[in-house]
């Protein structure tokens, strides 16, 4: 029985489908969520930009803030732990036209935790509702906020940050059902998010170890949660988030993309990653999705180690072509 999902209004914001394509440093650029977004998603996350970086206007933190019409909604996640900073950041991404503000407090990376930022904040939940209060304040955009279930297994407080930031004007949650200390080891706890649940009444994402259909209904069932948060189950698989969508209206499982088709999506993606960051950058950070989406294929070992190794961005597409034809053509025959 699949267990329905309603529309969200996230302050003037309504996400008809709460299908959400997770914040991912290096993998949610604006090329890969243009893909997300066109093959249908509730909503889709920017990368984490250090809000620091972002007031600084660095070339990084621009590309990394930059967004495209057809994304829309989007939402921007900001990091950081100066409540100052962090306002100002949210605010020049709203001039930047983000349609969300979303803020960090689940990263787990001793960079980022130990600068106070990301989970860190679940050990000082005074600093953070300042934040929140500080974001909240800056900005007439709603604000949203992503955690885990707490530092440690002894101190899983996110039911109470939840209380907090309902109290001052966020306006949706999301929770990883891990604790920092965790990492990404073991499995979410999507049980405990349904602790968050009842906590408040804003509207409660699951996240965490979501990438089948089977792990969709548990998710939502074991947590109440309103929607689905989708990560590294997206590796690959930028239809995965439309897939679900279907799912949860139809209770249809749709298959993936023809391969034909995908071989066009993975040369488009290709072509979108060269425009966003110059060939040279682009090229490499490219090679991470063009492996991914092999994932499973016969002989893409080989062709993943190729693909690594290519110097000349120039031959890309050629090794691309060279990988899928032979299989289109055995599957036609
Ligand atoms: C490569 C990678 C980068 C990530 N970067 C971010 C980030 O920038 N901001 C954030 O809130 N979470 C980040 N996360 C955590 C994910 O958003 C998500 O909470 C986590 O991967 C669990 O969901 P999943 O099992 O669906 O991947 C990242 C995860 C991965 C694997």
């Amino acid at each position: 029985m699949i267990r329905t999902v309603r529309p969200i209004e996230v302050g003037p914001v309504r996400i008809e489908d709460p299908v959400i394509l997770a914040p991912m440093s290096g993998v949610t650029d604006m090329p890969f969520r243009r893909l997300v977004k066109r093959a249908g998603a509730g909503l889709v996350v920017s990368e984490m930009i250090a809000s620091e970086a972002m007031i600084r206007e660095t070339r990084q933190s621009i590309l990394m803030a930059k967004n495209a019409p057809e994304e829309f909604p989007m939402s921007v996640q900001l990091a950081g732990c100066e409540p100052r900073v962090m306002a100002e950041a949210a605010k020049l991404n709203e001039d930047r036209g983000a349609a969300i503000i979303d803020i960090n407090m689940g990263c787990p990376v001793k960079k980022v935790v130990n600068g106070e930022a990301g989970s860190a904040l679940m050990r000082d939940l005074d600093h953070a509702r300042r934040i929140l209060e500080a974001v909240v304040g800056a900005v007439s955009l709603p604000v949203t906020l992503k955690m885990r279930t707490g530092w440690d297994h002894a101190n899983r407080n996110a039911p109470e940050l939840a209380r907090i930031a309902e109290d001052v004007g966020i306006r949706m949650l999301t929770v990883h059902g891990r604790t920092r200390c965790q990492l990404y080891n073991g499995h979410a706890d999507w049980k405990f998010v349904a602790r968050v649940k009842e906590a408040v009444r804003l509207p409660v994402i699951v996240n965490g170890d979501i990438d089948c259909f089977e792990a969709v209904e548990r998710a939502l069932e074991e947590s109440g949660a309103d929607g689905v948060m989708i990560g590294r189950g997206c590796y690959g698989r930028p239809w995965f988030p439309a897939q679900v969508m279907h799912y949860l209206r139809t209770g249809e499982r749709l298959p993936d993309p023809p391969l034909a088709t995908q071989l066009a999506l993975v040369l488009e993606h290709y072509g979108m990653m060269l425009d966003h960051y110059g060939p040279a950058q682009g090229s490499r950070i490219a090679r991470k999705h063009l492996a991914w989406y092999t994932k499973g294929l016969p002989g893409s070992a080989d062709y993943r180690a190729r693909i690594m190794r290519i110097e000349d961005h120039r031959a890309v597409p050629d090794e691309v072509r060279r990988f899928y034809e032979p299989l289109l053509e055995r599957r036609a025959a």
